[in-house]
């Protein structure tokens, strides 16, 4: 439920039109898949960097149009080619660090970065005075934090894509109660896609 109300919020801040190229970090986790599809059903080209053969094969699976594989070295490169020499139109940055930064030097000039998301240990140190200069807009987690009437709108939208059938929520483990320790080390570990699961008794 939260990750379908965020990801509302993240698409009307950032509102990618149709064509429009949209990159998505961290692709694989619950954020991530959630945004593929809700970005993709905009009209907008997804570029989806996740790591791994797994991880690289679900996200095709979920519709992105570009997939790119954050395991290797050359992802940037990768990234650089499929999105083309004027680069990304939106950036939605799910993992942070130095990842998120480099990300930033993929937008276009005038593009819209949007950081939510800080599992490599911290946002993405982005250079406001840099970002000024390219016609960047900025945007953050403070900019995900709706009033309670568009926190109701957004999950109202999110639980109607999904009702439809057109929102697929993945969980990638469930684990009982009792042992939620086990979901911690898996999210840890960076084992898991989409979300993890905790049953009650
Ligand atoms: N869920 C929400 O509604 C919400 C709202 C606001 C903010 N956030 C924040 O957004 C972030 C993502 O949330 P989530 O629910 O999608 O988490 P998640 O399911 O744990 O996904 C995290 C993603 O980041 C990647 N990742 C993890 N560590 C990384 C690292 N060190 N370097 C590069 N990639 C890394 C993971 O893939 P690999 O490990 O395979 O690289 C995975 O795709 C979190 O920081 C969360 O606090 C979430």
């Amino acid at each position: 439920m939260h990750d379908g109300t965020t990801a509302q919020a993240l698409l009307e801040n950032t509102a990618p039109a149709a064509g429009e190229s949209v990159l998505i970090l961290g692709a694989s986790g619950g954020m991530g898949t959630v945004l593929i599809q809700l970005t993709g059903a905009t009209g907008a080209r997804v570029v989806a960097v996740a790591r791994g053969e797994r991880k690289t094969a679900l996200v095709r699976e979920l519709g992105a149009d570009e997939v790119v594989d954050a395991a290797g070295p050359d992802w940037t490169e990768q990234a650089r080619k499929v999105l083309g020499p004027a680069g990304a139109d939106v950036v939605l940055d799910g993992v942070g660090g130095t990842f998120g930064l480099t990300a930033f030097a993929l937008l276009a000039d005038g593009g819209r970065f949007s950081a939510h998301g800080a599992p490599a240990g911290g946002f993405a140190p982005v250079d406001r005075d840099e970002a000024a200069r390219r016609g960047v807009t900025l945007l953050g987690i403070s900019e995900v934090q709706p009033a309670d009437a568009d926190y109701v709108r957004h999950a109202a939208a999110a639980f109607a894509e999904a009702a439809a059938g057109r929102l697929h929520p993945v969980i990638g483990a469930a684990h009982p109660l009792e042992r939620a320790a086990e979901a911690h080390a898996a999210i840890e570990g960076r084992a898991l896609v989409g979300k993890v699961v905790l049953l009650g008794g």
